[in-house]
């Protein structure tokens, strides 16, 4: 199997669990706290590690105790760190999050580092030697869209936290694969069904995208190469913690497609790792691992 290269965020993650969600001014008394590994772009690059990808992860921390460990995890599931690089002004990215009942969570991220990785960090990266490139959009679009120039035709974004993209972002890009709410913002349409599932994509492969997976949450995910679709159903489960689900599933997307899997297999390989995800607390905590995937 050729590499992965995933290029992103890296954060602590400080969690709450609680019955409900405070309202605005409001202060209420929560449960447990812990102290996740987390981060969209490490989430993900873990989660394709853990699940037998050959991963190198481009990303920026502090000169911090939460930078050095999140190195330490990457390193521990086998990633290839060496473009992992520390700023020494900034603190290591931190996310702040509450995890309700029902396993829904509201997060609010300091990008701290994050926010540092520059297109100047590409430069020594060897995109010709990696199958897919993994992206999302918690460190700056300069870097996303530096990245996407030099490796067109086998970029996969995934576009969290939702934003507005430009045209030269989209146009190229293998692989796109927003969440509803994602997918609405840039598309105009929110996706209920297989019918809106096929306008939001026809929208997206109009603005020059190659494939589309859109995640429905537990309704699973849709795909598009705009000849064909289909939408693999996710089991029922109860949901514990839903961070990290869409992470876990990118993650596991990328290691099925970098296989050789079909995008069928590949899909419901990234299903099945995303809810057992949902099953667990925590963002890199709650990755399963191959053999629990494995049908
Ligand atoms: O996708 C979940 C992640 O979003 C969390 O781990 C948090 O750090 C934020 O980046």
């Amino acid at each position: 199997m050729k590499s992965i290269i995933v290029i992103g965020s890296s954060n602590t993650d400080m969690v709450v669990k609680t019955e409900r969600f405070p309202k605005p001014g409001e202060t209420i008394i929560g449960g447990e706290f812990f102290l996740f590994a987390g981060g969209k772009g490490a989430n993900q690059a873990v989660a394709a590690a853990k699940l037998g990808g050959d991963v190198c992860f481009v990303a920026r921390v502090g000169d911090d105790s939460f930078g050095r460990q999140a190195v330490e995890g990457f390193e521990a599931v086998g990633i290839d760190c060496h473009h992992v690089s520390t700023d020494p002004d900034q603190a290591s990215g931190t996310a702040m999050i509450t995890v309700d009942a029902s396993g829904e969570n509201s997060i609010v991220v300091a990008p701290g580092a994050n926010n540092t990785l520059l297109p100047e960090h590409l430069s020594e990266v060897d995109f010709t030697a990696a199958s897919l490139v993994l992206m999302q959009l918690e460190t700056p679009l300069e870097t996303i869209l530096a990245a996407a120039q030099a490796a067109r035709g086998k970029c996969v974004l995934n576009p969290a936290p939702a934003q507005a993209l430009p045209a030269n972002l989209l146009d190229g890009l293998f692989l796109i694969t927003p969440n509803e709410t994602e997918a609405e913002l840039l598309t105009g349409v929110f996706p209920t069904d297989p019918a809106s599932c096929v306008r939001a994509a026809k929208i997206l492969h109009t603005k020059g995208v190659e494939n589309v997976v859109i995640t429905l949450g537990a309704a699973g995910a849709f795909f598009s190469d705009g000849n064909d679709h289909f939408t693999v159903s996710a089991p029922v489960v109860k949901a514990i913690d839903t961070t990290a689900a869409g992470d876990t599933f990118n993650g596991a997307l990328v290691v099925g497609l970098a296989e050789g899997q079909g995008w069928r297999e590949a899909t419901e390989f990234a299903v099945r790792a995303a809810s057992i995800s949902v099953t667990r607390m925590g963002a890199q905590a709650s990755v399963p691992g191959r053999r629990e995937v494995e049908p």
